[in-house]
């Protein structure tokens, strides 16, 4: 913790002094300020605080305490920087203000400095985490959003097919009792699927009409391909496991490894279903999309041999039932919709 820049603002100015002498002595920078705007125009000069200590009843008589007006001002304008608050008249009602306002921590007068100084380092490591978190996340769904697009950039007729898959195989999954974490994970293999197309020719993935055998061959390679792309994904083995098994069959006549049945884990299983779905529901450059009615035929024919029978019996009764709108978007992942596909059973 040392080098750590702390804002400490109360206007019982000998607290301030002291508290800071004590950050000092742990080889902190301190800054102080004993009013609610010059507190306000430090928060605007310091951009590289690692935490802001508050009194909250500063220059009392305010109809909103000073203390929560700069931790308002905190979550709006700085929300990765920590806030604690101080205060000489402790209350349910304050402490709920301090949650309300995103107050990091709350704590009350008279202070124990070991007690401010360990909530000081927890808050500034928590929030340094939660920092890294969203930047982790925000940068694997700019990532994961930016592969199949690269596809798609390769093969304009599979637009936004990618993010029907996610929620075709969501919803499915939703239906067959998957729990949260393994649907998270394969909403990220429904999303990646296909992009060991990038590998593939573009004058076969093209190709207006249906593959010759060794076209077919090579198209075939894509699941190996993709499973080789997405190396990287060391900590999501399931994740790539599907992505290579996304052609599969119940029966083992699929590819690339002929798996059979239940060889292929529940929801790589519910990706197989729902990229075919997807490829008999749109357009293709030598197809039109199929009508519910023919699609739920295929499904309770292919019930137990293409496919798991009873995700094969679900999608047949449902899409019969409802057609698309069986496809709810349970978990507000379908951002995209519309385009085509080239995907097909067959391929
Ligand atoms: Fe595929």
């Amino acid at each position: 913790m040392e080098g750590i820049s702390v804002l400490l603002v109360d206007d019982e100015k000998h607290l301030a002094r002291n508290i800071g002498k004590w950050f000092q002595s742990k080889g902190c920078r301190v800054h102080t300020a004993f009013e609610l705007e010059e507190a306000l125009s430090a928060l605007e000069a310091l951009p590289e605080l690692d935490l802001l200590i508050t009194d909250v009843y500063l220059q009392a008589g305010r109809a909103t305490p000073g203390g929560q007006i700069l931790a308002k001002y905190c979550a709006e304008k700085r929300p990765n920087l920590p806030v604690i608050l101080l205060t000489g008249k402790p209350s349910m009602d304050l402490a709920i203000a301090g949650i309300r306002t995103h107050a990091f921590d709350f704590l009350t007068k008279p202070v124990h400095m070991p007690t401010l100084w360990r909530r000081a380092q927890k808050a500034i490591t928590e929030m340094r985490l939660r920092a890294r978190l969203s930047e982790l996340e925000r940068d694997n769904k700019l990532l994961s959003a930016i592969l199949p697009n690269a596809i798609e950039a390769k093969d304009p007729t599979t637009r936004g097919h990618s993010d029907r898959v996610v929620r075709y195989a969501d919803t499915l999954a939703i239906k067959s009792g998957v729990g949260e974490e393994e649907r998270r994970d394969l909403r990220l293999a429904a999303r990646l699927h296909d992009v060991g197309k990038i590998g593939i020719p573009e004058a076969i993935l093209t190709k207006p009409g249906p593959l010759d055998r060794e076209e077919r061959l090579v198209i075939q390679q894509h699941p190996e391909i993709g499973f080789k792309i997405i190396e990287p994904l060391k900590d999501f083995p399931r994740v790539r496991d599907w992505v290579y098994q996304h052609h599969e069959r119940w029966d083992g006549r699929g590819y690339p490894q002929g798996l059979k049945g239940e060889e292929v884990a529940l929801p790589g299983r519910i990706l197989i279903l729902a990229e075919v779905y997807d490829a008999l529901a749109t357009t293709r450059s030598y197809k039109k999309p199929w009508s519910n009615e023919k699609i739920a035929d295929f499904f309770e024919e292919e019930a137990g041999h293409h496919f798991d029978p009873d995700l094969g019996k679900i999608v047949a009764e449902g899409v019969r039932e409802k057609g698309q709108d069986f496809f709810q978007a349970f978990s507000g992942n379908s951002e995209q919709e519309g385009g085509q596909t080239l995907s097909s059973p067959a391929q």
